[in-house]
């Protein structure tokens, strides 16, 4: 099996560097996962004794405490602050602005709208910035249209939205609001995945996305590859099924970037072997 790796695919700046960060300091506990791929949070476990716990309300003081590439809400941060915890952040920078421009544009009174998963932690983190109620998260244009929209409106998207999908959005907001602040809050990393991703799937066989399957970024490259090509997403080499192989012979890769190099060279010398 002939297999082509995607120009840009897997790791970006925010997850190299928040683990980086966990490996420099041992013993520290996350706050909810620090990225969205479960066997790399168990190599930092196993390696560098880095721990995540899911209730705040759990942690004792004076604890070490990692803050994950998505952020965290307002209100934990505060809780960290109370229990005296030494707090070390590795909150990806490009999730830090989107918390900054939310708090910003709703303390001057503008109706902030959220392109995002209303259930992720990136989005949950921002939405708690809001210094007013007029805040609304919503999963599409189609979304969108069902909405009460305010004349003064600022609008935000979750780092790793489609663009094209984001386009949608801002188009709609032009029809039907006075005034529109657009902050392109799309991470550059998952644009890079996704134009490569694209643009391979047009040219291979077959692709293998390989993520976490609760990692947004992973499951957007997913949609835009199968789009063009036969998709299947994985999180491992223990994923892949022959048959998937059978009559082809070329296989395009991607990866999400919360996807160690690790995990992508395992599945790139299982597929050599079909
Ligand atoms: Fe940050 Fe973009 Fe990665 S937001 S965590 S650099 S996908």
């Amino acid at each position: 099996m002939n297999v082509v790796l995607a120009e840009n695919y897997g790791f970006c700046f925010g997850v190299k560097r928040a683990i980086d960060i966990a490996t420099e300091n041992s013993g520290a506990l996350t706050l909810g996962s620090l990225i969205h791929n479960q066997k790399e949070i168990d190599r930092l476990e196993n390696d560098y004794n880095v721990k995540t716990i899911e209730d705040i309300d759990n942690l004792e003081n004076n604890s070490k405490v990692l803050i994950r590439t998505h952020g965290i809400p307002k209100n934990d941060l505060a809780k960290l602050k109370q229990k005296n915890s030494l707090i070390i952040d590795a909150t990806c920078p490009f999730v830090t602005k989107p918390q900054q421009i939310c708090q910003e544009m709703s303390t001057l009174g503008y109706q902030v709208i959220i392109f995002g998963d209303i259930s992720h932690p990136e989005i949950k983190g921002v939405v708690s910035y809001s210094e007013n109620e007029n805040l609304i998260v919503i999963s599409s244009a189609e979304d969108l249209k069902k909405q009460k929209i305010q004349n003064r409106v600022s609008v935000i998207a979750q780092t790793t939205k489609k663009n094209t999908d984001y386009k949608k959005i801002v188009n709609y907001l032009m029809d039907v609001a006075n005034e529109v602040r657009v902050f392109n809050t799309i991470c550059d990393a998952t644009l890079y995945n996704q134009q490569a991703a694209r643009k391979l799937s047009k040219e291979v066989d077959l692709m293998i996305i390989i993520g976490g399957k609760n990692s947004s970024n992973t499951k957007q490259l997913f949609d835009i590859c199968k789009a063009s090509s036969l998709s299947y997403l994985i999180e491992d080499e223990q994923d892949l099924d022959k048959d998937w192989f059978l009559g082809k012979s070329r296989c395009g890769i991607t990866a999400g970037a919360s996807t160690p190099q690790w995990i992508i060279s395992n599945v790139i010398e299982k597929i050599k072997l079909f």
